[in-house]
């Protein structure tokens, strides 16, 4: 099914549906929407960015959520309890033993040659025919993000992102006071001719669109992947407007049926910057990512990595390259794979079970997320505090849009509790949902419906760790 579409756009974001593409706002800079209280004394010293900063209005909520007995399927947090925690331990004891001096010494800004060379055969398993050289270590593909974002974007320059979007990357933008474009997906990913009359009405309206922001497998929030032929139409449309793209690919290699797709960046090694992370197939807390980049712009990556890290941590990098060598990783992903399918089959059999009659979701074929779609009328942030109190949280969908639309939609996660906790989330977020919808039914209206929530995407839930 296709994500909900916008109810309405603001200021900051704009929204293409082909046919029938809006005009857009003269450029500006972007205007500094203030959160900070004077409570803070040092409110009038920050930079205009920190301004648009603000701590998540749900945070309160989501540290509840942790609490044992709330199903929590908001998080994003992969389960890594099946990792060889001996062959891991003892990879890293050795590397202490035999390479601590080099492991704990400063190293290259790039990244380590090693671990460049692994993750080329990583990527490799996309159809990527990648050099070494071309591949800059990141702290997590997070880093990645503010890296080409720092690299390419000045405030008030657009980014033209698929909706929904990854709340992270979201943030980065923000951080960078960037101004963001929403493209509308169906279930094949991105629409290319939405694609095109955005960036073609940005820049008619005068507005520097630098990149298009893309997740092509397993869209986080919303689990869509862009079909084959879809990347092909995302490419020639970009290569014709001359529009950089942005992969962003950390779940690709979490495929639950079938091969692999081949990545954008294999089909196209010039106008693809392509981001990649360990943290899904391996573990997140080493924190190592990586951007790839045609050779100038990595050479502009690696200035930018120095002046933000000096070099990113050799320590996690040689443990990882440890790992990779020790270990079959891949045979290790296919068990990942086994596990997540079975939570993901949990999730999508007790949605067909226990939701009501008008809610669709879409079946993602691997990744982590469902993207839930409310009947008309629901209000999905506003139904979260009752959905915590009966035991279960999920995240509300306006945290992955710029501008506060997905007020009906909902990420739930299947990564991170059991099938049998999976299916018990659902069963206590449907009695939630369910409740809702007769309210609705026989008033007329959502029990509490709120306005658009209008958010900031500061606003939103900390990427995916709670
Ligand atoms: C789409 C996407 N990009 C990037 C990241 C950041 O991952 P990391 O920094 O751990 O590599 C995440 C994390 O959830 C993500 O879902």
């Amino acid at each position: 099914m296709t994500p909900a579409a916008p109810k309405r756009g603001r200021r900051w974001c704009q929204w293409y549906f082909p046919g029938r593409c809006g005009t857009v706002d003269h450029v500006s800079e972007p205007e500094v929407v203030r959160h900070d209280t004077r409570l803070d004394r040092y409110v009038d010293h920050y930079a205009a960015r920190t301004h648009g900063m603000r701590a998540s209005a749900v945070r309160a909520l989501f540290s509840v959520a942790n609490r044992p007995e709330v199903v929590s399927l908001a998080g994003g947090m992969p389960n890594i309890a099946d990792l060889p925690l001996d062959v891991v331990g003892e990879a890293i004891r050795d590397l202490v033993l035999e390479h601590g001096v080099q492991a704990m010494q400063y190293g290259s800004g790039q990244g380590e040659p090693r671990i460049r060379e692994h993750i080329c055969e990583v990527m490799a398993l996309e159809g990527i025919d990648a050099h070494p050289d071309d591949v800059t270590i990141t702290v997590g593909s997070q880093q990645g993000l503010d890296l080409v974002t720092r690299i390419f974007c000045d405030p008030g320059d657009v980014i033209v992102a698929e909706a929904p979007s990854y709340v992270g990357a979201l943030g980065t933008f923000a951080s960078y006071q960037t101004r963001v474009v929403h493209v509308t997906m169906d279930d094949d990913g991105i629409d290319p001719d939405a694609l095109r009359a955005a960036v073609e009405s940005s820049r008619r309206g005068g507005g520097r669109p630098k990149f298009l922001y893309t997740i092509p497998n397993f869209n986080n929030p919303s689990g869509i992947s862009q079909s084959l032929e879809r990347r092909r139409r995302i490419i020639d449309v970009c290569r014709e407007l001359d529009l950089l793209i942005v992969e962003d690919n950390p779940y690709g290699l979490l495929r639950l049926e079938g091969d692999p797709l081949p990545a954008l960046r294999a089909m196209d090694a010039e106008q693809v910057i392509y981001l990649g992370s360990f943290s899904k197939t391996f573990a997140p807390g080493f924190r190592v990512g990586w951007v790839l980049a045609p050779h100038a712009v990595r050479e502009k990556l690696v200035l930018a990595q120095e002046s933000a890290t000096l070099c990113p941590p050799v320590f996690s990098q040689m443990a990882v390259s440890t790992y990779l060598e020790r270990h079959d990783w891949r045979a290790q992903i296919e068990a990942f794979k086994d596990m997540y399918r079975a939570r993901r089959d949990a999730m999508l059999e007790a949605l067909r079970e226990y939701m009501p009659p008008g809610t669709t979701w879409t079946t993602p074929g691997g990744g982590f997320f469902v993207w839930v779609t409310l009947p008309d009328g629901l209000d999905a942030q506003a139904m979260l505090p009752r959905a915590v109190s009966a035991r279960v949280a999920f995240t509300p969908g306006t945290a992955f849009y710029a501008d506060g639309f997905g007020s009906r939609n909902m990420r739930l996660s299947f990564c991170y509790p059991t099938p049998e906790r999976i299916r018990e989330g659902v069963r206590r977020l449907a009695e939630v949902v369910n409740r809702e919808y007769e309210v609705n039914r026989t008033f007329g209206i959502g029990s509490q419906q709120s306005p658009h929530h209008g958010t900031d995407v500061s606003g939103a839930p900390g990427p995916d760790q709670s």
